[in-house]
């Protein structure tokens, strides 16, 4: 059988015939294009659409303490130099998770192409380079730097970085990698059509970069160049500090095989994950599970049991996650407006959310993991997401943490 009857008889098999809809009007090399992104999809995720809830939103939930301020601190300099040792023989190595679409910013291109200075660039990237050149000038290395993308900014996130000429860093130490994509489908199941002969995709979230990484043969070059640990963080936090010896050392002498930089609620009903055990096993209790119960919950020092928000900003053991990566990830569903064609093969540009996506969120990853170290850290100096335009983790709050933090704008 060939690759477009093959494609067809995948299509009928998960009841998704619509595809073909225009297939008469399609050149043979649409046909072709279409198959082959046919063939490249898991419609197993679809099935998800109809199970409903994350399988996460179950479970008893207990709290996880975290290593605050006071105690890191106190073990400061032991922390640092055991940090510094492992960066130093170049055993960690960091990852930029920049394939999201940025929809809340409201700009097309990559979110870390957004300039935040007023009187010289300060693009959100740049903040990423120059805060681990500081590290590498500190341990006298480079550190190994993988950037993830997706399909949708990849050559304007290559392009770009390039054209900055990798904002002084060493290009030899820089590797991009693409992440998986997954369907798109309207409320009753059926895949979107982005035109007449492609599907409507969308990045798979932000825990989709393991396996991705694996895919692209990276964790192989991982073990080659001798790092065990992976630093993984988010394009947003203009404010993270990346390979931070003390959190790495923390997370190193803890023993747990997975850690994460946690800050303070700055009120109780703020929009954040929050570290939790959720049946014994570390876990992130999103803002809409937790319930009034659970916020109102004290530890027995008297204060909130769930008040640290996560920050996307987690070391990984190598080998740990490996072991794991191909486990039954939940799929987490989300409401969101994406342009397609309709039946008629008409354009459609949502004004309310039209559909679903589906996205694995790299915080799942922990409960597989033996043991997770939430590390606080001080928000005001490490925590500054741009989400928005304006208003809450916007352009202008960081712009603001970023000038308390002494950083020119
Ligand atoms: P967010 O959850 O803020 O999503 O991502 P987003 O796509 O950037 O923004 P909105 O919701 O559309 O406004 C948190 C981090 O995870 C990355 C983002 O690039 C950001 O660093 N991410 C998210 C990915 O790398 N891939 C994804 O599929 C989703």
């Amino acid at each position: 059988m060939d690759r477009q009857a093959m494609a067809i008889r995948k299509l009928q098999e998960a009841h998704q015939e619509h595809v073909l809809r225009f297939w008469d009007e399609l050149t043979g090399d649409e046909r072709e294009a279409l198959a082959s992104q046919v063939m490249g999809i898991d419609f197993s995720v679809l099935e998800a659409a109809q199970e409903g809830p994350a399988a996460s939103d179950s479970g008893t939930v207990r709290p996880l303490p975290a290593l605050e301020l006071g105690e890191v601190e106190r073990e400061k300099d032991r922390f640092e130099a055991a940090g510094l040792k492992a960066l130093q023989e170049g055993r960690v190595c960091a990852v930029l998770l920049a394939g999201g679409m940025g929809t809340r910013l409201g700009s097309s291109a990559p979110k870390g192409m957004f300039d935040l200075g007023k009187t010289r660039h300060v693009f959100i990237f740049q903040r990423a380079f120059e805060v681990l050149l500081a590290v590498c000038g500190r341990i006298g290395r480079p550190i190994r730097f993988f950037i993830m993308t997706s399909e949708l900014n990849d050559k304007a996130t290559r392009a770009f970085i390039e054209e900055q000429n990798y904002f002084g860093y060493d290009p030899a130490y820089v590797t991009f990698f693409t992440q998986d994509m997954a369907p798109a489908v309207d409320f009753a199941g059926h895949v979107l059509m982005e035109s007449k002969g492609r599907i409507a995709t969308a990045p798979n979230g932000n825990g989709g970069w393991l396996t991705s990484m694996a895919r692209a043969g990276l964790l192989e070059v991982m073990h080659r160049e001798g790092i065990e640990w992976i630093n993984v963080f988010g394009v947003d936090n203009v404010l993270a500090r990346i390979c931070d010896p003390v959190f790495v050392g923390a997370t190193l002498l803890s023993g747990c095989a997975t850690s994460v930089k946690v800050v303070r609620k700055a009120f109780p009903e703020e929009k954040m994950g929050v570290m939790c055990l959720k049946d014994g096993r570390p876990a992130v209790i999103e803002y809409t599970e937790l319930t009034d119960e659970l916020r109102n919950e004290k530890n027995d020092k008297g204060e909130p049991a769930y008040n640290f928000g996560v920050t996307v900003n987690y070391l990984f053991h190598l080998g740990e996650a490996e072991k794991v990566m191909n486990g039954n990830f939940a799929l987490h569903l989300a409401r969101k407006k994406i342009p397609c064609i309709d039946a008629a093969g008409c354009p459609v540009t949502p004004d309310e959310p039209n559909g679903i996506k589906f996205e694995l969120f790299i915080f799942d990853l922990l409960s597989q993991m033996p043991g997770c170290l939430p590390v606080e850290v001080v928000r005001e100096q490490e925590f500054a997401p741009v989400k928005n335009r304006t208003g809450v983790d916007s352009v202008e709050s960081a712009r603001r943490l970023l000038e308390l933090n002494g950083i020119s704008l």
